[in-house]
């Protein structure tokens, strides 16, 4: 059977839409994802780096795993973002996670498909998401062949993927982190060759979606793109509101009520851009 996180992704792009995969620190980033789920009637993924599970441990996914099964409008889905060391990649499976990704991607080709094929064989019903290609930063100045090699290479994509038995692939085309001011390039050739090469059922992700456009967004969607994952935008919106509080002399409860509406908004308007009318 599909880990249940590759079926809601594959239902979504049938219906020509994408995932939001939002990166949350805290229990008022979840209860934001989640007030987004009930508001659309969208599925959408809560995700943590293994830095906020540093910080907050498996209390962490705790709270969001019980925040995510009270979503009543459609599935709200956890999961473990750019996960590099297996042992936080242990601990989220051992909570229970829906998603792993397992970020190979600092990996030469023959690593990363030995270590994904690994968490792959241990991840029993999650799904494992893996990145051929590496994401370069806003600040990375890089050329364009530098960048180009960096790129997901087509050609690799179906053994990689045979070889592993990858439940998602995230595609570096272009797509960037941060919500970088210059305009981002997506090799749209390069990610429907991408799309031509992989068995029909994977799903396709796009880190990087903040800052992108809508066309942009709509284009990669229409591309075979159906989870799009979200971090800074979300991030900016609750130092905003924290900051704007504290100045404003709310107390801590306030505070937080006002960082959970501030992110709340920020992810209702992605999940909507991300599933545009047929
Ligand atoms: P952004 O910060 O550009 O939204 O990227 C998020 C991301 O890819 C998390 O994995
Ligand atoms: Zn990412
Ligand atoms: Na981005």
């Amino acid at each position: 059977a599909r880990p249940r996180v590759q079926e809601i992704l594959l239902e979504a792009r049938g219906r020509g839409r994408a995932v939001g995969a939002f990166n949350i620190y805290n229990l008022e980033g979840a209860l934001a994802v989640r007030r987004a789920v009930e508001k659309t009637g969208l599925p959408a993924i809560v995700q943590f780096h293994p830095a906020s599970l540093e910080f907050g441990g498996t209390s962490l996914i705790a709270a969001c795993k019980d925040v995510a099964a009270r979503a009543a409008a459609a599935p709200l889905l956890v999961a473990l973002d750019h996960a590099t060391d297996d042992a936080s990649i242990d601990a989220a499976l051992e909570m229970g996670v829906d998603a792993i990704m397992a970020d190979g991607a600092r990996l030469n080709f023959a690593d990363n498909v030995r270590w994904t094929a690994s968490v792959v064989a241990r991840a029993a019903g999650a799904g494992v998401e893996a990145e051929l290609g590496m994401l370069a930063g806003e600040e990375d100045g890089l050329s364009v062949a530098q960048r180009d090699a960096k790129m997901t290479d087509p050609s690799v994509v179906s053994d990689f993927v045979s070889a592993t038995g990858v439940h998602a692939l995230a595609c570096t085309v272009g797509n960037v982190h941060g919500a970088t001011k210059l305009p981002v390039e997506i090799d749209w050739a390069r990610l429907d060759a991408i799309k031509a090469a992989a068995p029909e059922d994977l799903p396709l992700v796009l880190h990087g979606a903040s800052g992108l456009p809508p066309d942009v967004l709509h284009r990669a969607i229409r591309s075979g793109i159906c989870k799009l994952n979200v971090n800074t935008e979300v991030r900016a919106a609750s130092r905003r509101a924290i900051k704007d509080a504290s100045e404003a002399g709310k107390d801590v409860l306030n505070i937080m009520n006002d960082n959970v509406d501030a992110m709340a908004a920020v992810v209702e308007a992605k999940m909507r851009a991300f599933a545009p009318p047929p």
